[in-house]
């Protein structure tokens, strides 16, 4: 196994992405930041220098693991201190399964602001995959805004809300076309090479993958490459038992692999189109080109079509049964334990405290310590955080589709402590938000793990009952999964990775506002802890 050095310099820089004019957080200049292509087994060393000046940073590694190497998940709060202005970082990584994975910021809400990219892991050699291509492309979706990231953080905080809105664009490899009739400032831009469509090019007649990717702040997108199937076989660095969709629905830290042939008329171009779901949309589609070489449409032309716009918003079942199909590949199933040590059941409602509004789980919105758990549990730091497990929560009788009868959460950084080796199950279970007749898509993601997904159902979880549809058969492994609206989604993993581990809606906002938890488990087993995460809180002077 190789070990792949990349030397990166955080900073930000006047870019126009969407052809409008904004501060980015750029890495080596770039955003999104340089893919990290690695082999199975591989070693992975990114030296981070932070030269934004005033901003401190962390950059998390979203689907590897960090078997080992817990320190180097890079959750601020959680696994490290935050890099300062001027200092470096070195994270050092191991690659352990061939997939599609990304990275972004994990600090406050910076990862909106530009840091992120993808991460893409080959099969070690002599590894076969259970498909086969001929080529492949890559493809980041985003959502962006014009306001800058400080300004939306100072909104979600204030009493009344000022919530983020809807992104102004949404981007494709870090570009996309910022589209409102009266935009003086994108049409003088709109020859600017840094927004223009990118172009995907296919040799007629072959196969191609296409690693798919979301890292975007908000949006639930719907992906289609006009007039081509797609075959998913890959989600989140697991083989899918392959299936037939038009279009593909992907969640904020999801990614998928799908293959495409291309077995059109080469002699003109086709949309690759991103669109918004689960929301009502106020973003105008996102457009790339899909291009045949050899055809006699140069590369750059509009397609003679409109984009296509997916299908219908709030169509809950028609991404329900995208979910549901999604299983493991028949020859690389990896059985779950038939039944769990632990049942944690987490109710995802709106709330509010002394009047701001939050998210929170079992009324209780989660904060960050200022001193990182993982730091605090190894020095036996006992006042770094609420030391006092969660208070367990009273479902029985919750009326999910009604507006919350006590609106009022507690905020709370106590973590759940798992016993290590033991078989966890969370089941999310959604709700209607304050305003009536709302409930939106919670994408959740968990760090240092990958879990199964035991089932979906939308309505009242019911403990009784549900459990035993469970699928134990073939279920996917995965890292991030939608809970849909008034839906509850199952998963269990395997309390087998000594560290600290967040657990969040990888709505960037959501998570601001206190939709996340903590786990530990075994951590007296992390070895010597590196001084670089150390320096915040009250680990100063460690
Ligand atoms: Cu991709 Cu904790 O997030």
């Amino acid at each position: 196994a190789a070990t792949r050095y990349n030397e990166w310099e955080i900073s930000y820089q006047l870019r126009s992405p969407d052809c409008v004019r904004k501060l980015a957080v750029t890495i080596n200049g770039q955003t999104p930041g340089p893919t990290i292509r690695a082999a199975q087994g591989d070693t992975v060393v990114v030296r981070v220098k932070n030269s934004l000046l005033t901003e401190n940073v962390a950059i998390h590694w979203h689907g590897v693991r960090q078997r080992g190497t817990p320190w180097a998940d890079g959750t601020e709060g959680v696994t490290q201190c935050p890099v300062l202005p001027g200092d470096t970082f070195t994270y050092t990584f191991v690659v352990d399964r061939p997939g599609t994975y990304m990275y972004h910021a994990h600090y406050g809400m910076q990862r909106s602001a530009g840091l992120n990219g993808l991460i893409v892991v080959a099969a070690a050699p002599g590894e076969p995959e259970p498909f086969a291509y001929d080529g492949e492309h890559a493809v980041l979706l985003n959502d962006w805004w014009h306001a800058s990231t400080y300004e939306q953080a100072a909104g979600l905080a204030s009493v009344p809300l000022v919530w983020v809105g809807e992104p102004q664009s949404l981007l494709n490899n870090g570009r996309g076309r910022f589209a409102d009739c009266s935009a003086a400032a994108a049409a003088s831009n709109a020859s600017l090479p840094e927004c223009a469509a990118p172009v995907f090019a296919v040799v007629p007649g072959k196969t191609y993958r296409f690693r798919v990717a979301s890292v975007t702040s908000l949006s639930a997108l719907n992906f289609e490459i006009e007039g081509h199937q797609m075959t998913v076989v890959e989600a989140d660095g697991h083989y899918v038992k392959p299936f037939v969709v038009k279009n593909l629905n992907i969640y904020s830290g999801e990614t998928y692999s799908v293959l495409i042939k291309a077995d059109q008329d080469p002699n003109r171009n086709y949309w690759l189109a991103s669109n918004v779901v689960s929301r009502k949309p106020g973003t105008a589609t996102g457009t790339a080109v899909l291009s045949y070489y050899g055809g006699r449409s140069s590369p750059r032309r509009p397609p003679p079509t409109t984009p296509p716009t997916g299908p219908a918003w709030d169509d809950t079942m028609y991404r329900f049964r995208q979910s549901v199909a999604t299983v493991a590949h028949p020859a690389h199933i990896q059985t779950p334990p038939p039944c769990a040590d632990r049942t944690i059941l987490l109710l995802n409602t709106q709330n509010r405290i002394n009047g701001a509004i939050k998210w929170a789980l079992n009324n209780v919105s989660f904060t960050l310590p200022h001193t990182p758990y993982l730091v605090a549990m190894k020095s036996g730091l006992l006042g770094a955080f609420d030391q006092r497990p969660p208070e367990t929560y009273a479902h029985q009788g919750y009326d999910i589709y009604g507006v919350q009868k006590n609106q009022n959460a507690t905020t709370s950084d106590a973590l759940y402590r798992l016993q290590f080796g033991s078989v966890v199950d969370v089941v999310l279970q959604n709700a209607n938000m304050l305003a009536p007749n709302n409930s939106e898509t919670h994408p959740w993601h968990l760090h240092g793990h990958d879990f199964w997904v035991l089932g979906y159902g939308i309505g009242r979880f019911d403990p009784a009952v549900h459990p035993a549809s469970y699928n134990l058969k073939d279920p996917i492994l995965k890292n991030t999964v939608a809970v849909h609206p008034y839906g509850w989604t199952a998963l269990r993993f395997k309390a087998d990775n000594p560290g600290v581990w967040a657990f969040h809606c990888h709505i960037e906002s959501h998570f601001f506002m206190g939709m996340g938890i903590v786990f530990e488990e075994g951590v007296e087993r992390v070895g010597k802890l590196p001084q670089e995460i150390m320096g915040c809180g009250m680990t100063k002077g460690h």
